[in-house]
Formats: C-alpha cells, structure tokens, sequence
C-alpha cells in the first residue's frame, strides 16, 4: 500500500496579527506562542510520520502567517489540483506562493495537474472540499469562504459526486473545523455548524449509527479538525469524553498541543493538506519520496 503523503508548512512566520474569524485575537499573541507553535507543529509531523506518512514541508513566508494551514491551498484528487481562492485579502498573497509549491510538487510527479477556479468565485480548498473515501464523494461546505457555485466547479474538476452543505455559524467557518469522515464509514461532525438543510443532507446520507456528534466542547477545543489515518484519529488536546467516544467506536486518539494555531482557528488538519487521495484505490503509483 502506498504511504500517505502531506503537505506542511514551517510555522516560522506563523503569527495571530489579524483578525478574520472569531478565534483570532491578535491582542492574545506572544513570543511564548511562536515557540509553542512550533514544537505544536513539529510534534503533529512526528504524529504523521509515526503513523506511516511522509510529510512535504513548505518554507515560511513573512507577512503570511496563514501559510501554515495548507488544507486552504487546494482540493487534491487524483493527482489533480484545484488551486484555492481566498474570501479575505489578509490571505490572497498565499496563492502565488501554493501555486509555485504546487509547481515544484508537480516537477517531482508528486501531482500532475493544477487547476485553476473560474474568476469571481471562491473556494478555500481541502477545508471546504472533504473527500469521504468510503462513500466516494466530495463533501463541500459553503457559506462564509467558499462559493455555493463552487461546489459545482469541484464535482466538474474531478468528475465526481459533491454534496453541499451550507455552514451558518462563523466559528464553524469552514467544513473541516466541524466535519470529519472516519475510515470505516464514521462520521465526526458538530451538528450545530449546519443549516437545517445540511443537517437533513448528513443524516439522509449517514445512518445514526455511523454519526459522532462532538459536543460544544468538543467542537470549541478543534477536535474535529483531525487527521484520519485508519484506527488513528491525530487532532488537537481534546476532552476526555471524546476519547471516550471514539474508543468506543475502535479509533485510537492521538492527541497534540496545537494551541496557538487555536487562536488563529486551525488545528491538526487544516495544518495538512493530504497529496496522494485516489478516488479508487489504486494498483500502482509510483511517488518520489
Ligand atoms: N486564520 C485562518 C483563517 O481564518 C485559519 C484557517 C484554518 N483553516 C481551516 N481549514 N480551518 O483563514
């Protein structure tokens, strides 16, 4: 089996000096933070790496201090790469930055093609596009970044089925900080982050025996902002209740002080962006490590 592969990004310019969504609190950031940050985001790659995955790392950029959650850079399937474009302009200087990234990735085979979204739209990438590779379909959130139209440019991109789901609180701003599909079928989600609409999508789609409902708690502390790599469920310091929940369900939590990315509303995988999905499992694909 081929080994997952994840981009990062080196937090060295990774900073809380904005202010677009409600957990940034630029008035809260400290050098203690920068340091934290930093052995936050060395301890979630060690995480990676011991559950088998090779991880890419991006250098810094000063001024872009988002650049660490490359999950906003793109949704990547099948060694296509749609680029994202972002709703804020604190975050469109990471574009060309991801783009050439993205190009370097693609020189080395570990992608083969970039796309670009149709002007006047946007869309935040793996953060509002969740593959679910056991029903094989995009799940696609809406609302405060991404475009409801481009749902539509991200089935058409990779010639596969989407399901919209509209995201109405702005805490919950993109679908990964409150949606999470699990190997196996699972599905951690924070039902409050959804319209009624959505709510009736989810549960029409995923029987209640498969849905794990993150409390408030649960939700605030980015939990279900996770990496999944089969029984692994790597994420944010997370309330014993949910370690209990997904024991429950056979999944072993893997937990990491990402705290200060916290304040700047990430965590675990919006600090990813996973390269190698297939939309079938594959025979064979070479990747250059
Ligand atoms: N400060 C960043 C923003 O507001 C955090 C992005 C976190 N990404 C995510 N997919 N949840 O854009």
């Amino acid at each position: 089996m081929d080994r997952p592969h994840f981009l990062m990004t080196d937090p060295a310019a990774f900073d809380v000096s904005y202010r677009i969504n409600p957990w940034m609190r630029p008035e809260a950031w400290s050098p203690a933070l920068a340091a934290q940050a930093r052995a936050g985001s060395r301890a979630l790659k060690a995480a990676l790496q011991a559950a088998g995955a090779h991880v890419e790392t991006i250098g810094a950029v000063q001024g872009l201090p988002d650049l660490v959650f490359p999950a906003n850079a793109a949704v990547v399937l099948d060694g296509r790469v749609l680029l994202a474009r972002f709703r804020h302009p604190e975050r469109r200087g990471e574009e060309a930055v991801f783009r050439a990234a993205f190009e370097n990735l693609r020189a080395r085979g570990l992608v083969d093609d970039l796309v670009e979204l149709p002007e006047g739209l946007f869309h935040e990438g793996a953060g509002d596009a969740i593959w679910d590779a056991d029903r094989r379909l995009f799940w696609c959130g809406f609302g405060p970044r991404s475009s409801r139209e481009a749902v539509d440019v991200v089935g058409a991109t990779f010639g596969q089925d989407t399901l919209a789901l509209e995201l109405v609180s702005d805490r919950f701003y993109h679908l990964d900080t409150c949606f999470c599909p699990l190997a196996g079928g699972k599905l951690l989600y924070y039902p409050a982050a959804f319209t009624a609409e959505a709510q009736a999508t989810i549960r029409a789609r995923i029987p209640a025996t498969d849905r794990i409902e993150a409390s408030d708690k649960e939700a605030a502390a980015f939990c279900v902002n996770a990496v999944n790599l089969d029984a692994r469920v790597i994420m944010a310091r997370a309330p014993d209740s949910l370690r209990r929940k997904l024991a429950a369900q056979g999944y072993a939590l893997i937990q990491v002080d990402l705290d200060p990315f916290i304040l700047s509303g990430g965590a675990a995988y919006c600090m990813t962006l996973r390269l190698d999905r297939a939309s079938r499992p594959r025979t064979a694909r070479t990747v250059a490590a």
